[in-house]
C-alpha cells in the first residue's frame, strides 16, 4: 500500500479522504502540481512547488503553507513510500469545505499522493507517435487547475484516433500546448515553442536551456498553418519526457521517423536527468512565469 500525506497526517492511500463538502468536489476549485523521482530524487521540486503557489494565487485560492514547508511534506512522503522504484507525485490543495457550494469557508487541504511511476511503452519513444489537434482554449492557463475537463475530453478523442495527446488550437489558429504537455517542432535547424496562454512547463524551461547551446530557440506563437512546415516535433511534459512526433492528425512529419535533432534532445534530456538523480546537476532555470507571459 502507498502512504499519502491528507491534512497533517500520512495515511495508507485508502484512508485519504476528503469531505463531499470541499469546493473542490462540485466546483473544481483547487490547484494541483505533478512530478516524478529520478533515482529516487523530486525532479525540480521547488519549480513544481512554486508553480502551485502561482497556480492558487491565478485562481484566486489561499495557501497556508510556504513553500518550503510543501517540499518538506513532499521529502517525507516520498521516503515513506521506499518501496517504489521511483514515484509519480501529485500535489493538490483543495479550495476546502464551502457551505454555500460556491464561497470557500476557510482552509483548504494539502494532500501529496505518492504512486509508482508507470513506464510509457518504450516504441513510443523508438517510432515516435500520433497526436491530434483539438478547438481547446483553457480558463487561466498559466494556472494548472483541478479543473481538467477539457484535457480529459480532449484525451477521450485522442485515444478514439489513435493519438497519445491531443494538441489545444485556439480562435486565431494558434497551437498552445497539449492536455499536459507542451510541443517543440524544428524547422531549419530552428527549435521553436509557443510563448503565451500556456502553462509554462518545467520540462519546457529545461529543454529551452538544454537546446540552447546547439540551436537557435524562438518562443513565439505558432500558427497551425506552419504544421505543413515542420520538419520534426515533439511534446514534452513530467510524464512524457520528450516524445517525438510522427504524426498530426492525418498528417506526417517529415519523413515519418524520430528525426536526428529530437533524437539528440531526448538524449540531453536522459542525460540530465541521470546527472540530476545522482544529485551532480541542476540546472538554474528561469523564474516560473508572470501572468502575461515568459520566456
Ligand atoms: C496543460 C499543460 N501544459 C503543459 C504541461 C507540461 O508541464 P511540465 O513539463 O511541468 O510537466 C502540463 C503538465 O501537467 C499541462 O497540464
Amino acid at each position: 500500500m502507498d502512504t499519502y500525506y491528507i491534512d497533517g497526517k500520512f495515511v495508507g492511500d485508502d484512508r485519504a479522504l476528503i469531505s463531499v463538502k470541499d469546493i473542490v468536489v462540485l466546483r473544481s476549485f483547487g490547484v494541483f502540481d505533478f512530478l516524478i523521482t529520478y533515482n529516487k530524487r523530486p525532479f525540480h521540486l521547488d519549480e513544481h512547488v512554486q508553480r502551485l503557489e502561482n497556480s492558487a494565487r491565478y485562481i484566486g485560492l489561499e495557501i497556508h503553507h510556504t513553500n518550503s514547508e510543501i517540499c518538506e511534506i513532499v521529502q517525507e512522503t516520498v521516503k515513506r513510500n521506499h518501496h517504489h522504484m521511483e514515484s509519480a507525485i501529485r500535489i493538490v490543495y483543495t479550495g476546502g469545505i464551502s457551505s454555500d457550494g460556491l464561497n470557500p469557508d476557510g482552509r483548504g487541504i494539502l494532500m501529496v499522493m505518492v504512486t509508482p511511476r508507470i513506464e510509457l511503452p518504450p516504441r513510443w519513444f523508438t517510432d515516435g507517435v500520433k497526436i491530434i489537434t483539438v478547438d481547446v482554449e483553457r480558463f487561466l492557463p498559466s494556472a494548472k487547475s483541478t479543473s481538467y475537463l477539457s484535457a480529459v475530453h480532449a484525451i477521450q478523442q485522442a485515444k478514439k484516433q489513435k493519438a497519445i495527446e491531443a494538441v489545444y488550437v485556439d480562435r486565431n489558429n494558434r497551437i498552445l500546448e497539449g492536455a499536459t504537455t507542451n510541443i517543440f517542432f524544428f524547422k531549419k535547424n530552428r527549435l521553436v515553442t509557443s510563448h503565451r496562454d500556456i502553462l509554462p512547463g518545467i520540462t519546457r524551461s529545461i529543454i529551452i536551456e538544454l537546446a540552447k547551446d546547439f540551436y537557435g530557440v524562438e518562443t513565439r506563437d505558432i500558427d497551425s498553418s506552419e504544421l505543413y512546415d515542420m520538419e520534426e516535433v515533439f511534446l514534452t511534459g513530467s510524464n512524457k519526457e520528450v516524445a517525438p512526433i510522427v504524426k498530426v492528425n492525418d498528417l506526417q512529419i517529415g519523413n515519418g521517423r524520430v528525426g536526428e535533432h529530437t533524437r539528440r534532445i531526448m538524449q540531453l534530456f536522459r542525460d540530465y536527468t541521470n546527472s540530476y538523480g545522482q544529485g551532480k546537476h541542476r540546472l538554474q532555470l528561469p523564474a516560473i512565469c508572470t501572468q502575461t507571459g515568459f520566456a
